[in-house]
């Protein structure tokens, strides 16, 4: 009985680090200068999507960021891990991570009925939601005192230049000097890794 437990106890040891060490993300979101933004997967109910989103200059107010939908863009898709998630209740869109000039960035979009549009569909950031993360200085603080990466850092434990985000949780879950960084989200973790990958 003792021996039943101990071996049920490792499985699910091993399966919950396992878990933990490959859980996915969601794909980083890329939105170019003119602030449009390629959603190469999203998932609505059982539905998956792509398409994009181009910045909408909303005269009714000029303060906030509204994006309308590219129909043209927008296929059926075929990519059903790491998808964005739109919210099927009230459409709005969860984007865990947006990536624009090597900053990333997490928000909620909100649908927007445009009074003068009703035929396209809109969103609008909701400015409450936003996180600005830069991996740079992420890696700076985190990692820099021990390590160098991409021309980051200057800690002498090595240079860590390209290393996945599973290499990287993988590392915290299992080097003892590098432990107390378990407090650093997913996203975060993305944001670290993409900096120290040229
Ligand atoms: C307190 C010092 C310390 C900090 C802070 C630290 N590390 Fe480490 N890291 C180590 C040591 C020590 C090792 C293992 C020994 C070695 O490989 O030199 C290591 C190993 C690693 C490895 C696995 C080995 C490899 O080459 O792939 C990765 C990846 C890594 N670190 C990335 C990072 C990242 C990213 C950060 C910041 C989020 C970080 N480390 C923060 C000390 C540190």
């Amino acid at each position: 009985m003792k021996r039943l437990s101990l071996i049920l106890g490792l499985i699910i040891g091993i399966t919950t680090y396992t878990l933990m060490v490959n859980n996915v993300m969601a794909q980083c979101v890329k939105v170019d200068s003119s602030l449009s933004m390629d959603v190469q997967c999203s998932q609505l109910g059982t539905e998956n999507y792509e398409f994009s989103l181009d910045l909408f200059e909303n005269t009714q107010d000029i303060g906030g960021l509204y994006w309308q939908l590219d129909f043209s863009s927008l296929e059926v898709g075929t990519q059903t891990e790491d998808c964005v998630q739109i919210d099927p209740t009230d459409f709005s869109i969860y984007i865990e991570c947006a990536e624009l000039q090597g900053t990333h960035y997490e928000f909620n979009l909100q649908p927007y009925i445009n009074p003068n549009d009703t035929a396209n569909l809109f969103w609008q950031l909701d400015m409450t939601t936003l996180i600005a993360r830069s991996g740079s200085q992420l890696f700076i603080d985190n990692c820099g005192s021990c390590h160098t990466a991409n021309g980051l850092g200057s800690g002498d434990h090595g240079d860590r230049t390209s290393r996945t985000t599973s290499q990287i949780k993988a590392a915290i879950a299992s080097i003892i000097p590098m432990r107390r960084l378990s407090s650093l989200s997913d996203p975060e973790i993305m944001a670290i890794s993409d900096a120290i990958t040229p």
